[in-house]
């Protein structure tokens, strides 16, 4: 009997399994010089506020801003919370001065929506896409504050550049860039307040969030105060004036020395390979690998409709096979086989986006072990396509 779909056969089982299956879309694989020893030089037991501490969370922001190329005249903070503190404290303090653009094309941009609107009870204008797609920025008016995703973790989709956004616009921006940073180009000068984790990219702790303002952005917050009261986490200004304090390491509550030094770790790791065009290098071979598996593939799609916005970090992947009966179901039983395996971890798409496979693609994960992961998706892949036969 012909077959619609041609039948396939399991692939054998690969020899070769990557040296770290770690694949995480957060909290990332650590970088590959790490070590627990590494962090012997902690300031544990000490004040973050005596000058060791103190002289640690200075060298972490301004290591960051070294490698991300952050202008001088911008502040960067260590706030509470990771990245999530770091969003909601931008919008807490900023939002509501004037109208607001909320924009949404995954799962996370999706909370903050919610947040300016159920929560902040903002009358803001909302632009979403589905996932797989994006918001055209050349469609929004930036004369908003605008708060958006760069690359939104759970789509595996990405803003490709900030050429839509103007330069001399009346909003501010306000961009979610947690799975970005370090990752891809960011354009300082089109971003008034950037946010990100330590956990993803450089494969540091979660925990604390960096908080990035341009001078812009702390005009407002010297000019405006909201409606609603702040609580001690989200504050940034006192008597109508920035805190500077919280943008040369003095912390607005107690941070972890051993998150700190972890971080710190990190981005010596990140100067010692060559800084951001490295790190940005490693993302895009990773994703590239992965790329040009599912192009040589009939059966597995990258979940980003438009090349431009592939991220190179968060890669997110559907199986596009005819024979596949339940998409979240098969989806789950080859990430199953690929963690019993031990060859790939967490890689289970997040679980509000449509089924399939989320694989990590950032600076620390080396691209020789994408590339021994990928032949046991094959195998994994066809093995599931032929028990599924079996059991029908
Ligand atoms: C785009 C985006 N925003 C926010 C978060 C929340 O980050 P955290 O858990 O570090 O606060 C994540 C986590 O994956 C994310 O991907």
């Amino acid at each position: 009997m012909a077959l619609d779909h041609p039948a396939t056969t399991p692939a054998q089982k690969p020899v070769a399994v990557p040296a770290n299956p770690r694949f995480s879309s957060g909290p990332c694989a650590k970088p590959p010089v790490f070590s627990l020893d590494k962090l012997s030089d902690a300031a544990l037991g000490r004040s973050h506020r005596a000058a060791v501490g103190k002289a640690k969370l200075k060298a972490a922001i301004e290591e960051t801003r070294a490698i991300l190329g952050v202008p001088a005249e911008y502040r960067i903070g260590i706030v509470p919370a990771s990245d999530t503190g770091a969003v909601e404290m931008a919008m807490w303090s900023l939002l509501g001065a004037r109208p607001c653009t909320m924009i949404a094309w995954e799962s996370f941009g999706a909370g903050w929506v919610t947040d300016a609107v159920k929560q902040l009870k903002l009358d803001a204008t909302v632009m979403t896409a589905e996932y797989g797609r994006i918001v055209d920025l050349a469609t929004v008016d930036f004369d908003t504050d605008v708060v958006f995703t760069w690359n939104g973790t759970t789509s595996g989709v990405r803003v490709p550049n900030g050429d839509a956004i103007p330069a001399d616009r009346a909003g501010l921006t306000i961009c979610d860039a947690t799975s970005a940073a370090f990752a891809q180009d960011l354009p300082w000068d089109k971003l008034d307040v950037t946010t990100f984790s330590w956990q993803k990219v450089m494969g540091g702790e979660a925990a604390h969030g960096m908080l990035i303002l341009s001078p812009r952005a702390v005009e407002r917050l010297e000019s405006y105060t909201p409606a609603w009261p702040m609580p001690k986490i989200f504050r940034l200004t006192k008597g109508g004036k920035l805190i500077e304090g919280i943008f040369v390491g003095e912390t607005i509550n107690t941070p972890s020395m051993l998150a700190v030094e972890d971080y710190l770790v990190a981005l010596d790791w990140g100067k010692s390979i060559g800084g951001l065009p490295a790190l940005m290098a490693r993302a895009d071979a990773n994703a590239q690998a992965i790329f040009e598996f599912c192009d040589a593939r009939d059966w597995i799609a990258n979940l980003a409709e438009d090349p431009a916005t592939r991220s190179n970090t968060s890669v997110c992947l559907k199986f596009t096979d005819p024979r596949i009966a339940d998409g979240a179901g098969f989806a789950k039983a080859v990430a199953k086989r690929l963690e019993a395996e031990g060859v790939a971890l967490d890689i289970g798409a997040y679980r509000d986006a449509p089924a399939g496979l989320r694989i990590w693609c950032g600076a620390t994960v080396e691209t020789a072990d994408i590339e021994a992961m990928l032949p046991w998706l094959d195998w994994a892949f066809h093995t599931e396509i032929a028990a599924q036969a079996d059991a029908a």
